[in-house]
């Protein structure tokens, strides 16, 4: 079956330029930065699919409201907008702005978990899970079965399984409860509305809060409208945030802005201790740690991002990767998410053990052959921990309205190639590795078989 390309629902104002590279220039630079993609310097890249993080390109709108930022350090225009729209999308009375995701659940972490806790999520993303046992906590995953299952056709396979949520809080000391929508972490998949009622229930009957890692929120409400229930998005992402009872965000996703996040919640104590901590370490509540401006553009973005036209567009265009890589027999994680394509390494390269990382050996082969940066999720990035993962992925995360469909059928096309020859592709092994995070910083060497030329 042929994909159609979605329809942009924009038409180019600015460009940024891209530099073409030669395969020769490619493997210098894979040789310089020791087959990690992290290393490779950003000219260097063609396409940049390493993360849809703080790489949305801004509406003429957002660049507007960028100029008309209020930079007053107390009692900014700019942030009675930002509160104004989240309060208004949210319904939290509470609005705390942070620089990024990660300084929201920083600050939240450091007033709430106390060592010994356990934290429920359906898969918590990694700065989350590093950010809960920096404050002595204990993350646990409790993501359905069938998000391990590539072709598992579920449509909502980022809920979170309720016996085990169930045995969790039957067995552990646990003082809040959180979801990640889309769930980042399994594939950018999305959690049902009514998993979320469940899950809100559950937590309400225990009197124990429960949070939503909100990065992805309209993506994720754009599913359940799709699959689910027929109401307006916007309505949708209101009847989430009426499930929880407050929420981290990095705006830099679905905020459609290349910086900034925020805490917001409904409880006035909690508020207040997280503003004390914010004043220590971000900044005064009315920007918490970012220029006005910012906020003023994440407040157009956030309005945006409900947007049907954007989102059928967006959900789209992943979509659209997905299916001309499915149709050609690449395995991918089906059926696609919100923000990503996932590649199931393994089943791509299956001659390539996971100590030897089939994960990064396609990386680094889409790279080289085109220029294409994406991101192994898997043995090298998970693998020096205490059990080996699950699955060996290489994500292809999709900026927000940077890319053309032409840029889609360019990465589709290569990796379609590749997959042609993927029997002569060889593993890689570790030559140098930092003892944390080492996916980052490794350096990594192509293993030639003796009597093979290199
Ligand atoms: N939660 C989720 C689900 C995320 O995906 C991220 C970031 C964060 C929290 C942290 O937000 O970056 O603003 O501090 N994810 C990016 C990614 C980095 O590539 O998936 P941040």
């Amino acid at each position: 079956m042929a994909h159609a390309a979605p329809f942009e629902p924009f038409r180019i104002k600015s460009i940024e330029h891209i530099r073409m590279t030669t395969r020769e220039e490619r493997a210098e630079a894979l040789e310089k930065a020791g087959n990690n993609l992290f290393a490779i310097p950003s000219e260097m890249v063609l396409v940049d699919l390493l993360t849809d993080s703080g790489g949305a390109a801004m509406s003429d709108a957002q660049w507007g409201a960028l100029m008309m930022g209020d930079e007053a350090y107390a009692g900014s225009k700019s942030f009675a907008k930002f509160e104004a729209t989240v309060r208004g999308i949210t319904g939290f009375h509470h609005v705390i702005p942070v620089h990024q995701g990660r300084a929201a659940e920083h600050i939240l972490f450091s007033q709430i978990v106390k060592p010994g806790d356990v934290i429920p999520s359906n898969s918590h993303f990694d700065t989350t899970r590093a950010n809960i046992m920096a404050a002595g906590g204990k993350p646990v995953d409790c993501v359905c079965e069938c998000a391990f299952e590539a072709e598992h056709p579920c449509v909502s396979k980022g809920n979170v399984y309720l016996p085990k949520l169930r045995r969790v809080l039957d067995t552990e000391r646990v003082p809040f409860v959180m979801c990640t929508v889309t769930n980042n972490a399994g594939g950018g998949q999305p959690v049902s509305l009514s998993d979320l009622q469940a899950v809100s229930a559950e937590c309400r009957k225990r009197k124990i809060p429960f949070y939503l890692d909100a990065c992805r929120f309209a993506e994720n409400a754009w599913f359940i409208s799709r699959n689910e229930d027929p109401r307006p998005v916007r309505e949708i992402a209101r009847a989430m945030f009426d499930l929880a009872d407050g929420a981290t965000m990095s705006c830099k996703k679905d905020g459609l802005s290349n910086t900034g996040g925020f805490f917001a919640c409904r409880d006035e104590g909690l508020a207040e201790k997280f503003k004390q901590r914010l004043i220590l370490v971000e900044g005064f509540p009315t920007y918490g740690g970012l220029a006005r401006r910012d906020l003023a553009a994440i407040a157009v973005g956030l309005e945006e991002v409900l947007d049907e036209d954007y989102l059928r567009y967006r959900v789209g265009q992943v979509a659209y990767l997905a299916g001309r890589l499915h149709d050609a027999g690449v395995p991918v994680i089906q059926p696609a998410g919100g923000h990503a394509v996932f590649i199931d390494a393994r089943a791509f390269l299956p001659h390539i053990p996971p100590p030897q990382f089939p994960g990064q050996v396609l990386a680094v082969a889409l790279y080289l052959e085109s220029g294409v940066r994406s991101c192994e999720i898997g043995t090298l990035m998970f693998g020096d921990g205490v059990a080996p993962p699950r699955m060996d992925l290489v994500r292809l995360a999709i900026p927000r309205r940077a890319y053309t469909n032409t840029h889609m059928d360019y990465v589709a096309d290569h990796i379609i190639a590749l997959h042609h020859r993927a029997a002569q592709m060889r593993g890689l092994r570790i030559v140098q590795q930092a003892a944390a995070l080492r996916h980052f910083t490794a350096r990594l060497e192509e293993i030639v078989p003796t009597g093979a030329k290199a």
